[in-house]
């Protein structure tokens, strides 16, 4: 039988009762189709803290990278606001990121039919809507140096943050977007700001050379950043595929989740370069969404954003696509019989906590599969 290793990280917050709902169907999975999960736990964030001092131990990190793809549930809240910068809960997150090389994060935004009217936005602009934000995650200003805060001596500071991308982060995580669009729709739209940083100038280049290269089958635009948050909220549907660099991967994909109904609804996948021998890519699955201090500890978070990343896992790490479709289309049923978490209620549904929610997603799973 395969084995196949996962390393379940729920962190902090709201991340313990998702990543708990996401244990039932590793369980049935192994029970009821022999799928092989060996899995591990690990601390990361305030729970890591709290425990080790640290934001992910070493023995934890070292788990990490023996697995065959990691759970990632959510980091932070504000118990852990005042502890060193370095060993804030979100330098856990960072630190996998990083030391798993996973570069290309995939953020698909996907407005299921029954929650159109879910979204802040009209129903007739978010229908039907499928898209998919490429974040490039182990560069830009989220790791470039300097990175400090340095004593100007005349009662002032300075906070310096740089953004760094070079030629090779650009062709890998453009490459990364255009095989993807090839799947899909065939479009690419690459986000930048080459108006006002240097490093956007060579992110244009790089994508428009790749393009030309290797992909010049695929349709490719560019667009200034901040136009382009502006044309997620105003006609989404006109993209396909997004590539853009960290920062702004960051907050796109927080707007574009609102386009679904809510942040609790985008799953991601964080993935490196395949092996060059066993052509295995190492892998994380995060939700986009945080460990929600404001709702943390009151079991009615939606659990869909890590379900569906545990989807992405069966479909990325381990070619499972059978149950990967049927897990995906048994969350679409769930919400098609009115069934809802607070955050995506609607008027005549039936609003259910977060272990409702994981529940009626399994049923249907089951049966799907049967
Ligand atoms: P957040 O994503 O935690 O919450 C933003 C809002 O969305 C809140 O009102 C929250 O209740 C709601 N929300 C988020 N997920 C939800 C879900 N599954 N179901 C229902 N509602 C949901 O962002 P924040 O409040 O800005 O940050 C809180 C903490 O989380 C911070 O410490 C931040 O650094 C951290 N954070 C962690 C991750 C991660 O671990 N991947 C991602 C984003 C933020
Ligand atoms: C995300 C989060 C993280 C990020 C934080 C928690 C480090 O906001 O995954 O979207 O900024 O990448
Ligand atoms: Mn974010």
């Amino acid at each position: 039988m395969t084995v196949r290793k996962l390393l379940l990280l729920p962190g902090d917050g709201i991340g313990k009762e998702t990543m708990a709902e996401v244990r039932k169907f590793i369980v049935a999975m192994n029970d009821k189709f022999n799928a092989g999960f060996e899995t591990e736990e690990g601390l990361v964030g305030g729970s890591a803290y709290d425990a080790h001092g640290v934001a992910i131990s070493e023995e934890d990190m070292a788990k990490a990278m023996a697995a065959d793809a990691v759970l990632f549930g959510a980091v932070g809240g504000p118990k852990w606001d005042s502890v060193p910068y370095d060993v804030r809960p979100e330098a856990g997150l960072l630190r996998l990121r990083k030391d798993l090389a996973l570069f290309a994060n995939l953020r698909p935004a996907i407005c299921y039919p029954a929650l159109a009217t879910a979204s802040s936005l009209k129903p007739e602009v978010v229908e039907g809507l499928d898209i998919l934000i490429v974040r490039e995650l182990t560069g830009g200003v989220y790791f470039g140096s300097p990175k400090e805060i340095i004593d100007l001596g005349n009662g002032q500071k300075r906070g310096i943050d740089t953004q760094v991308y070079d030629t090779y982060e650009i062709e890998r995580i453009s490459a990364v977007a255009f095989e993807l669009a090839r799947t899909r729709k065939n479009k690419v739209c690459s986000m930048e700001k080459r108006n006002v940083m240097k490093s956007g100038v060579l992110w244009n280049e790089v994508v428009t050379a790749t393009h030309k290269a290797k992909f010049s089958d695929v349709q490719l635009e560019h667009m200034l950043a901040d136009a382009g948050g502006m044309q997620l909220v105003r006609w989404p549907k006109q993209f396909d595929v997004i590539v853009t660099d960290n920062l702004f991967g960051d907050m796109l994909s927080d707007i574009a989740s609102m386009l679904t109904g809510s942040l609790g609804m985008l799953p991601s996948a964080s993935l490196g370069a395949p092996d060059a021998t066993t052509g295995k890519r190492k892998a994380m699955y995060e939700p986009v969404h945080g460990s929600a201090p404001d709702i943390a500890g009151q079991g009615i978070a939606n659990p869909i954003a890590m379900i569906a990343s545990f989807a992405m896992c069966l479909r990325y790490s381990f070619n499972m696509i059978t149950e990967a479709d049927n897990l995906e289309r048994a969350i679409a049923n769930v919400l098609e019989q009115g069934i809802r978490t607070g955050d995506i209620m609607a008027e005549g549904a039936k609003k259910v906590g977060t272990t409702e929610m994981g529940d009626a997603i399994l049923a249907e799973f089951l049966k799907l599969s049967a």
